[in-house]
């Protein structure tokens, strides 16, 4: 009997070209997502603009069609419209694909009063619980049973309540935003106490009050948001992708580059320029627009905690461990939003580098010179931070399983040739 193969891709770097440049950054991924599942709470059309065309983002757009919208997208710009709005089902199929389409839970409960989306697996970072989702969800007034491997809820009604939304790694990102979205048509008050604030949470926050929505202290922990009937159609502009963008100032780095990142949202990278700047790059800005030049001085090893926003984020935990192996010393990186996000280090040590771990501590010894090597992708930021490896390394790489870089990087082959990386894809024979 045959077996069915999935083919892949795989990336195939040349390293340690010269890298120079310019590179525009696409809308947010993470803040895309959110805006798109906002439009289950309205009838009237929602129009995004600058919504980057990814794997994530077609996912989305399936479950939201088998939901029963009629999206058109074209040139980044994403029409959502109302059709059919019987179906109240998430499916397995689709939500492994994707665990953000949790946040599917909380609109529709709000708006449709029933719902069945399955439960999210783990991922390769490890078993990202949804508790605090449901726990707000209940507190609003929702009854929540698993059965079969999916969430079904149920409310008439739901009611407005205080919700604490911290857990033991800090707030969550998608909780406050399920939370978020269903309190616009909860009755009465809500008040969610450990929001996460993280840029993208604003951009959702402040489309819904674009749509009616009564919602204050935006871009604070501690949001109060009063309930209304009913909320309008929207047209809106995503945020650009800050991770994207720390991505282009961590391949600059790692490979000594002098490059210019266009289209970024300044306010959103502090703590990654902050950073960039105490190892020794020069950095420049102009309004929307970062100069990196880490040509010159000899860069310095480094120590970083990852926690939630303004801090240094989680997503380039990866990808500056990737820096830290090219420069000579011992730097040192703190995952403390996920304890288990550690998938790279092994990839990172077949190119040659000396990464450890000790408890939730990446220890990096750097400076020798990165060999090329066959190396996979076990997750979006795990990929990234491999092509930042690649780049800088002698030699050719063969990055696997590339489905998961193509997630969340936009055009991320072009844009990297246009930076000079010598970077080719080619089909995977999984056999
Ligand atoms: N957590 C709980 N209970 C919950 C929810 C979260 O204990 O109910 C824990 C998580 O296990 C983790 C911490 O809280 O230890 C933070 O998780 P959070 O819920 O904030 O993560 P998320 O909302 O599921 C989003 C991004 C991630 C990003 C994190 C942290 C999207 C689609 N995902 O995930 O992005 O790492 O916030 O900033 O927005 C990526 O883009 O590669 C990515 C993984």
């Amino acid at each position: 009997m045959l077996y069915k193969y999935t083919i892949d891709g795989i990336y195939k770097v040349k390293g340690i070209n010269n890298i120079s440049g310019e590179v525009s950054v696409s809308g947010s991924k993470n803040a895309s997502l959110p805006l798109m599942v906002a439009s289950l709470l309205t009838d009237e059309p929602v129009i995004l603009h600058n919504i980057p065309n990814l794997l994530d983002v077609q996912v989305l757009i399936k479950i939201l069609e088998d939901l029963g919208k009629v999206i058109k997208f074209e040139n980044n710009t994403l029409i959502i419209e109302n059709g059919n709005n019987e179906n109240c089902e998430a499916s397995y199929k689709l939500v492994k694909k994707m665990r953000g389409s949790i946040m599917v839970l909380g609109p529709l409960i709000a708006k449709r009063k029933y719902c069945k989306v399955s439960y999210p697996g783990g991922c390769a970072f490890g078993p990202r619980p949804i508790d605090l989702h449901l726990m707000g969800l209940e507190k609003l007034g929702a009854s929540i049973r698993l059965e079969e491997g999916y969430i079904k809820a149920y409310s008439n009604k739901l009611v407005g309540s205080k919700i604490d939304l911290s857990g033991k790694y800090g707030s969550t990102v998608l909780g406050t935003d399920n939370i978020l979205m269903a309190s616009t048509l909860a009755k009465g008050e809500t008040i969610i106490k450990n929001a996460a604030f993280e840029p993208e949470c604003d951009n959702l926050a402040n489309m819904l009050i674009k749509m009616g929505a009564k919602i204050e202290g935006v871009g604070t922990n501690t949001l109060k948001i009063n309930g209304v009937e009913s909320l309008k159609g929207v047209e809106y502009s995503v945020i650009p992708d800050r991770i994207e963008a720390g991505t282009y100032i961590a391949l600059a780095l790692a490979t000594k580059a002098n490059i210019k990142i266009k289209n970024v949202e300044i306010s959103h990278l502090h703590s990654v320029i902050n950073v960039s700047k105490s190892i020794g790059a020069k950095i420049e800005i102009k309004e929307n627009m970062i100069l990196v030049d880490a040509s010159k001085n000899n860069l310095k090893p480094f120590k970083i905690e990852t926690l939630p926003y303004p801090n240094f984020p989680t997503d380039l935990q990866s990808i500056f461990t990737a820096v830290a192996c090219t420069i000579n010393g011992r730097s040192y990186i703190k995952e403390s939003v996920f304890p288990d996000r550690f998938t790279h280090i092994s990839e990172l040590n077949r190119m040659r580098a000396n990464v450890n771990l000790n408890k939730n501590t990446i220890v990096i010894d750097g400076g020798k010179c990165l060999s090329g090597a066959d190396v996979q992708a076990s997750d979006l930021r795990a990929g990234a931070s491999l092509i930042v490896a690649a780049s800088a390394s002698r030699g050719i790489s063969n990055i696997h399983r590339i489905y998961h870089i193509e997630r969340g990087y936009e055009n991320i082959e072009d844009k990297l040739r246009s930076l000079n990386v010598n970077i080719t894809k080619k089909e995977d024979d999984i056999l």
